[in-house]
């Protein structure tokens, strides 16, 4: 029986959680990474790019290693890809939004923190989600400009600069905000010391369950036994990295129970120009 192939892509190391809440729901499903880290980060760069960055290397990764599922594990490429991408594709592609209606779902003093980055905050569906599924509630919103990077240095050993962070979460603080929002796949990646700044918080909500869940909807949609919780250990198809790889990277895919046999910088080679964006996968 063919295992089934999920394709995960984001900017940098972020889409490693969703990959962990795939992986622990799908054990039988083999992941192929992309990271475009010569791009990264997302959320300051143009639309445009953007959009055209994750076709062409979305569609050369299907090229070499076919996918059943591909996952856009970055709430700002979600935002601004999906449309084209589901045009250039017909293999189910799944977006991440951040996770407001199940925080509305869980607070109790109706207080709820949405940390992302600053694009992600001020992009108009943030507006409509609170709207649609948190207008009892009031929303503080904490735009970081560096915590992507944080994050990604963090991979590569460098310590997270915590008092900064700490001050950083002050207005959740001020707020008494009891449920927190991770609008960033990067961020459950520190969520334990996330937890440790911010003690009275109840509730840590983010996205990779969900996306997990939709993924095994799609695959067995597609008719392939998804619970099949049988594994032969491995988890990539391939790791791949379009610019510089975190150093360390190896030691911290095992340390998230993600170990990898071969991991691939600078992919693919010459770097990426002039994408066609008609390809099918
Ligand atoms: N993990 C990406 C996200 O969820 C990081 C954004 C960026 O690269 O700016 O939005």
């Amino acid at each position: 029986m063919r295992l089934p192939h999920v394709l995960v892509f984001d900017s940098g190391v972020g889409g490693l959680s969703v990959s962990r809440n795939i992986h622990a729901a799908i054990p039988a499903a083999r992941l192929t990474y992309i990271a475009d880290t010569a791009c990264f980060p997302y959320g300051s760069q143009p639309e445009a790019l953007i959009i055209e960055r994750c076709l062409e290397l979305i569609l050369r990764s299907l090229a070499e290693t076919p996918a059943d599922v591909i996952v856009i594990a970055c709430n700002t490429a979600s935002t601004v890809a999906l449309p084209r991408l589901r045009e250039a594709t017909e293999i189910p592609v799944v977006g991440v939004v951040p996770a407001i209606k199940p925080a509305a779902a869980l607070s109790r003093n109706r207080r709820i923190g949405l940390l992302a980055t600053p694009a992600t905050i001020r992009r108009p569906y943030i507006d409509q989600l609170i709207d649609a599924f948190a207008a009892d509630c009031v929303l503080t919103r904490i735009g970081h400009p560096e915590l992507v990077r944080w994050i990604e240095d963090d991979v590569a050993g460098l310590a997270l600069p915590e008092q900064a962070l700490s001050e950083a979460l002050d207005p959740f603080r001020e707020a008494d905000v009891d449920t927190v929002v991770l609008g960033c796949t990067h961020y459950p990646l520190i969520q334990r010391r996330l937890q440790v700044l911010l003690p009275d918080v109840t509730f840590w909500v983010d996205s990779g369950e969900a996306i997990a869940r939709r993924a095994v909807y799609l695959l067995d949609a597609a008719g392939f036994d998804a619970g099949l919780k049988t594994s032969d250990g491995r988890v990539w198809e391939a790791v791949r990295f379009s610019g510089a790889m975190p150093e360390g990277m190896g030691r911290y895919l095992a340390h998230l129970g993600l170990p990898a046999e071969t991991l691939v910088s600078n992919w693919p080679e010459p770097p990426v120009a002039g994408a066609s964006l008609t390809a099918r996968g």
